[in-house]
């Protein structure tokens, strides 16, 4: 056999520090709050540009309620899938589609659209949107409580241009 290119170790480790330093970049999303990416004039703005209600959401009591799923979820993009897969740029997304993600069989074939309205349906009670799904979680029975996560997952994961 030829030697490999002689250059090709020193690429290589050049590679793999980028892959490190972006590891550990991404490892930072799981833990603290993400630092702001707009200002709270830019967010306002984005966020008089939602559809109602999600136009007049409380996004302050949206990520509070954020917490309750941060266990399971990250929001940030390119965050860990943790018990369950990256929330970021999910309203929109089809449902069961995050490459990487190991999702349950009901919910890879769910054929469903994560647009507001069944968002909504499926944060209140989501054993009835998706029957047998794997996320063990009771639901948000508060209206509002839905209007204002998704307000904040509207907001805070856009998705990624
Ligand atoms: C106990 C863990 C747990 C909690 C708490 C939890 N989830 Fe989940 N979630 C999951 C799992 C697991 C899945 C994957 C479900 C499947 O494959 O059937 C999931 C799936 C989802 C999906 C579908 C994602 C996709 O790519 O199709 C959405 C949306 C979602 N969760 C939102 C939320 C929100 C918002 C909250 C908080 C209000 C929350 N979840 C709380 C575990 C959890």
């Amino acid at each position: 056999m030829p030697p490999i290119f002689p250059e090709f170790p020193v690429r290589l480790s050049a590679t793999a520090t980028a892959l490190i330093l972006a590891a550990g970049l991404a490892g930072c999303g799981g833990g603290a709050p993400a630092p702001p990416e707009r200002s709270p004039e830019e967010l306002k703005a984005a966020q008089a540009a939602l559809p109602a209600p999600y136009s007049t959401a409380d996004l302050e009591n949206g990520r509070a309620l954020f917490r309750q799923c941060r266990s399971c979820h990250t929001v940030t993009a390119g965050g860990a899938n943790l018990t369950g897969p990256n929330l970021h740029g999910v309203v929109g997304r089809p449902a069961g589609a995050l490459p990487g993600y190991a999702y349950s069989a009901p919910m890879r074939q769910a054929g469903l659209v994560w647009e507001p309205a069944k968002l909504d349906a499926y944060l209140a009670e989501p054993r009835a949107v998706v029957p047998g799904t794997k996320m063990s979680f009771v639901g948000l029975k508060a209206a509002q409580e839905r209007i204002d996560v998704i307000a904040y997952l509207m907001l805070e994961s856009p998705p990624a241009p």
